[in-house]
C-alpha cells in the first residue's frame, strides 16, 4: 500500500514542497528500507531512527515487507534529519496504522529520537510560510518549534511531543490542541550594551555613530590605539532604531536556517550586531558551503556588522563585500544555480591609522616608515572606502577629558532623536520599498533629496575639489537627509550638506 506526505525542503532562505512516498508491500527482502530522491547522510540514516521510534512508541513496524520511501521532487537535494517524521507517519499511513484520509493537505517535519520523541528541526519558519501558501491545512512540527510556526497567520500548527502523541491524534483518541497564532509583537528594549554616558570625549565620533544609526549609513574610525574606538562600537546597539514587525520576520527567517534562533525566542527582536574575528573564512563572511547557509553580512541584515582591526582582514574577503554593500544581497553560487541571501547591513569599521598606530598622534611619534604606512592603508582598496559614507577621526582622549566626572549624554536620549529621525524616514518612503535613507537608490534621491541653489553651489565646488564620484555625490546627499532627518527639518540646507562633506573627507590620504 501507498502512502503519500507533505514535507518541504529548504533551498537557501525558501521552503519547498516535497512529497514523502512511502510504499509497503510484501515480499522481496524483508525489514529493508530503501530510500530514494537525492537524500543526504542524515537523511538516510533516518531508516535506523524511524524504525527505533516505531518500535518504541509501542507501534508496528512491517516485518516481512518491503519498504521504499521516495522523495520527490527528485531534483532537489534533501538535508538533514527533518524527513524523519514524514517517512514514519507515511509507514504508519501504508501500514494501516494511521488513516489515510487524515494526511491529506497536511505537512510534517521533524526530527525523531529513537524513543520517539521530536527534536528541533532548523527552517521552520520558511516551511510554515510554504504551508500557508499551498493552503496547507495543518502543519506538524516539533513541539519546541510550534512558536516559530505559529507567526505565520493562517496555518494551523499542532506541536507534536512525540510519534505516540501525533497517532492519538490521527486516529481521533487524544487530539493535540494546535497552537494560535503567535501575532503580538513588541520589538525588544535595547540589549545592555556600553552607554554613550561612559564614554569620554569623542563627540564628534558619537555624533557620526548617531548619524550611521538614525540613517543605516557605513562609518570606519580611525585611531590610535585605546582611543575607544572598539569601545563606542560596542556601544552602538543601544542606539539602533527598534526592528519593524516585517524586519523581525526577515533576520528570523535568516536565523531559522542558519539553525541560530535562541530556544526561548522563536521570534528575534532585535537588531543583530556581527563582530566576526579577523581570521574569518570567506564562506563564513558571505555565506556559502556544500548546503549555503548565510554568512555573517546575512546575520548581520537589519543590523550592523563591526569589522574591529579592518586591514587586518585578509583583502580577498574584504573585497566580496563590494557587491553586497551595494545591492544589499549576496548572490551565492553552486551547482545547481545560483542563490540570494539579504545581506542590508550598517558596515561599522575600525583601524590605527598606521601598523605602530600613532601616525598623526600629537603626544607619541609614529615609528612607521612612509612605505609600510602606504602598504598598511592599501589593504582597504578606494572602491572599499568609497562605500563607507562616515569617515572619522578617533583622536586620544586627555587626562582632563577621561578623569572629567561629568557624564555625557545616555545612549537612551541619543536612541529616542535616532527613532524620531527613523520615523520620518519611514513616513517617507513609505510608498517605497525602502525603510531609511542609507536604502534609497537614485530616483527617490531625485525625489527626496532635493538642494536649494546656496546647497548646490556647494556641492558644485565640493565635487570638483574633493573628486567625488557619482556613488560619492549620491552617498552625502542621503548623509545630508538623516542630518536633516535628525534635527527635523523638512528640506536639507547649507548646513546639513556641509556636515555630511565633511565625513567624506580621506582621512586616509596621507
Ligand atoms: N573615550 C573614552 N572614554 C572612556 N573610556 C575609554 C575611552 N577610550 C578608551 N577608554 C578605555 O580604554 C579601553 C580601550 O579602548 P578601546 O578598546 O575602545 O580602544 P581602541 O580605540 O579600540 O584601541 P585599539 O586601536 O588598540 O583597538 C576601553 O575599554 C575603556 O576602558
Ligand atoms: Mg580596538
Amino acid at each position: 500500500m501507498l502512502a503519500i506526505v507533505g514535507s518541504a525542503a529548504v533551498v537557501g532562505l525558501q521552503a519547498l514542497p516535497v512529497r514523502v512516498e512511502v510504499d509497503v508491500r510484501s515480499g522481496g527482502q524483508s525489514g529493508v528500507m530503501t530510500l530514494v530522491g537525492l537524500p543526504d547522510a542524515a537523511v538516510r540514516e533516518s531508516s535506523e531512527r524511524v524504525r527505533s521510534a516505531i518500535r518504541n512508541s509501542g507501534l508496528a513496524f512491517p516485518g516481512n515487507r518491503r519498504v521504499t520511501v521516495n522523495l520527490s521532487p527528485a531534483d532537489i537535494r534533501k538535508e538533514g534529519p527533518a524527513y524523519d517524521l514524514p517517512i514514519a507517519v507515511g509507514l504508519l499511513a501504508a501500514s494501516r496504522q494511521i488513516p489515510l484520509p487524515a494526511l491529506e493537505g497536511a505537512m510534517f517535519m521533524g526530527e525523531l529520537s529513537l524513543d520517539g520523541s521530536l527534536r528541533h528541526v532548523r527552517g521552520i519558519l520558511p516551511m510554515a510560510d510554504m504551508a500557508r501558501h499551498s493552503q496547507a491545512t495543518a502543519l506538524y512540527v516539533p513541539a519546541g518549534d510550534a512558536a516559530e510556526a505559529a507567526l505565520i497567520p493562517d496555518v494551523t500548527v499542532y506541536p507534536v511531543d512525540s510519534l505516540e502523541a501525533l497517532v492519538a491524534h490521527l486516529q481521533g483518541f487524544a487530539p493535540i490542541p494546535p497552537l494560535p497564532a503567535q501575532t503580538d509583537f513588541a520589538a525588544a528594549p535595547p540589549p545592555p550594551a556600553v552607554d554613550f554616558a561612559e564614554i569620554k570625549g569623542q563627540e564628534h565620533a558619537k555624533r557620526a555613530l548617531e548619524i550611521a544609526a538614525a540613517g543605516g549609513h557605513n562609518l570606519l574610525m580611525i585611531g590610535p590605539p585605546g582611543a575607544g574606538k572598539t569601545l563606542m562600537a560596542r556601544a552602538i546597539p543601544g542606539i539602533l532604531p527598534s526592528l519593524t514587525l516585517e524586519e523581525a520576520l526577515e533576520v528570523t527567517r535568516i536565523y531559522s536556517v542558519a539553525d541560530m534562533l535562541p530556544a526561548d525566542t522563536p521570534l528575534v527582536n532585535q537588531r543583530p550586531f556581527r563582530a566576526p574575528h579577523h581570521t574569518i573564512s570567506h564562506a563564513g563572511l558571505v555565506g556559502g558551503g556544500r548546503w549555503p547557509r548565510p554568512g555573517e553580512i546575512s546575520l548581520a541584515h537589519r543590523g550592523v556588522l563591526f569589522l574591529d582591526e579592518l586591514p587586518e582582514f585578509d583583502r580577498r574577503v574584504l573585497e566580496v563585500l563590494r557587491q553586497p554593500l551595494e545591492d544589499k544581497i549576496v548572490t551565492i553560487s553552486r551547482a545547481q544555480g545560483t542563490l540570494t541571501f539579504p545581506s542590508n547591513f550598517v558596515l561599522l569599521a575600525a583601524m590605527n591609522p598606521c601598523p605602530c598606530g600613532y601616525y598623526g598622534d600629537p603626544e607619541r611619534a609614529c615609528t612607521c616608515s612612509l612605505g609600510m604606512i602606504q602598504r598598511y592603508r592599501k589593504r582597504i582598496s578606494g572602491p572599499l572606502l568609497d562605500r563607507i559614507d562616515l569617515h572619522i577621526e578617533v583622536p586620544r582622549v586627555h587626562y582632563d577629558k577621561l578623569s572629567d566626572a561629568t557624564q555625557g549624554e545616555p545612549s537612551a536620549v541619543i536612541r529616542a532623536r535616532v527613532e524620531a529621525a527613523r520615523r520620518r524616514q519611514q513616513a517617507r518612503l513609505a510608498a517605497t520599498p525602502f525603510t531609511c535613507n542609507a536604502d534609497m537608490g537614485p530616483a527617490e534621491i531625485r525625489q527626496f533629496c532635493p538642494l536649494d541653489s546656496e546647497a548646490q553651489n556647494l556641492m558644485r565646488s565640493a565635487m570638483r575639489q574633493m573628486h567625488l564620484s557619482a556613488r560619492g555625490y549620491h552617498r552625502v546627499l542621503k548623509v545630508s537627509r538623516t542630518i536633516a532627518d535628525l534635527e527635523g527639518a523638512a528640506d536639507i540646507q547649507m548646513p546639513h550638506l556641509a556636515e555630511a562633506l565633511q565625513y567624506r573627507t580621506r582621512v586616509l590620504e596621507i
